[in-house]
């Protein structure tokens, strides 16, 4: 049976909460016949508190050798007067970097169970099933010169640089027309060649990789500001969208907010494929925070991290069954009725962070 590597970095907040539901399905899955190792360490204010870092050199060697990690949430008022550089935040970013996590998976599923928590119309978003995939390592967040300069007149000139490589695009764009490949065929490039030099290369490079590698993916481009208008509209058009840093940051939270509330928004981060072993590093995260006003409560919907959890199966193990059995049992303990605070119909009784796990676990063995 082969072994799969698992990094569990709870961090702070609801992260130990939540990761021990997943914990729970991790469980599940072993005595049902798939291989885990897992080992667990600190990071955020949890391993600043024990070590005066926020990731230490051991935890950053383990991820290294990991097939995944799963990551909970870092940060709290706890650690708000730390020095900058080991700021709880600070041990993601290195994992970013380090790990070379270029790209960025947001999947916007809306489960038929939450259509009405929606702000759109039930017909608009019921059956939605988006990935969006935001390039994370290059863009304007990144790119030099950035600065603020002071200029004669004593006034000051703000500067950010955006910036792309052919390598940055090919690479994204490959991941994006694989991603599509295993959905509904479909990547929507979303630039603004319009106005952009870089809109321009992305256009470029995207049409090309698509010409050359993956013709039988039907490719559109569509500009960045009418796929915001278009993802409220009529979102169900979409199945990959793949876009920039910048751009990615807000079509992800946009569609994001489609579908309910941040405890049920898994993400993704996948960085290059290894040729030696044809493996690539990835992290898996909720796109919440530590939720310092819940945490210690048992309130947080652990959903968010067993979906990422979800990812990784599918994206890092190839177990793709498994992962659509998580996501079945997922949508039906919501049928059900049972969920937490965040996401309960109004009059109804919200469960607990823990009953979450444990009836997933329990549909889990229900589907087998
Ligand atoms: P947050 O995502 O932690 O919380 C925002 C709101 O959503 C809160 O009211 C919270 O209770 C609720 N919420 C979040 N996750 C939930 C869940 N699973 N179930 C139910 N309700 C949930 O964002 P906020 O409050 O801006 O940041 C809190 C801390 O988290 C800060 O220290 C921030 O820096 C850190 N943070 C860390 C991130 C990470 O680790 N990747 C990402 C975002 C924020
Ligand atoms: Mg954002």
């Amino acid at each position: 049976m082969a072994t799969h590597k698992l990094l569990l970095l709870p961090g702070d907040g609801i992260g130990p909460e939540v990761m021990r539901e997943v914990e729970k399905i991790v469980g599940w899955f072993a005595r049902n016949g798939v291989g885990f190792e897992t080992e667990a360490d600190l990071v955020g204010g949890a391993a600043y508190d024990a070590h005066g870092v926020s990731i230490s050199e051991a935890a950053m060697a383990r991820a290294q050798e990991a097939d995944a990690v799963l990551f909970g949430a870092v940060g709290g008022p706890k650690w708000d007067g730390v020095p900058y550089a080991v700021r709880p935040e600070a041990g993601l970013l290195r994992l970013r970097k380090d790990l070379g996590l270029f790209a960025n998976l947001r999947p916007a599923i809306c489960y038929p169970a939450l259509a009405d928590a929606s702000s759109l119309k039930r017909e608009v978003v019921e059956g939605l099933d988006i990935m969006i995939v935001r390039e994370l390592t290059g863009g304007v967040y990144f790119g030099e010169p950035k600065e603020i300069v002071t200029l004669e007149d004593g006034s000051q000139r703000a500067v950010d640089t955006q910036l792309y490589t052919t390598g940055e695009i090919e690479r994204i764009a490959r991941v994006a027309f694989d991603l599509a490949g295993k959905r509904r065929n479909k990547v929507s490039s979303a630039e603004k060649s319009n106005v952009m030099k870089t809109g321009v290369l992305w256009r470029q490079i995207v049409t090309r990789i698509h010409r050359e590698e993956f013709p039988a993916t039907q490719l559109e481009h569509v500009l960045a500001d009418n796929c915001a208008m278009q993802l409220v509209r009529n979102p169900k058009q979409f199945d990959v969208i793949v876009t920039d840093n910048l751009f990615g940051d807000i079509l992800s939270d946009i569609a994001a907010m489609l579908t309910g509330s941040l405890g049920m928004l898994p993400s993704a981060s996948l960085g290059a494929v290894d040729p030696k072993t044809g493996s690539r590093k990835a992290l898996y995260e909720p796109v919440h925070g530590s939720a310092p006003d819940i945490a210690g409560k048992g309130l947080a919907n652990p959903i968010a991290m067993i979906g990422s959890f979800g990812m990784a199966l599918r994206y890092s193990f190839g177990l793709i069954e498994a992962a659509d059995m998580l996501d079945r049992a997922i949508a039906n303990v919501l049928a059900s009725g049972t969920r937490t605070r965040d996401i309960a119909a109004p009059g109804a009784n919200a469960v607990g962070t823990q009953e979450i796990g444990d009836a997933i676990v329990k549909e889990l063995s229900a589907l087998s």
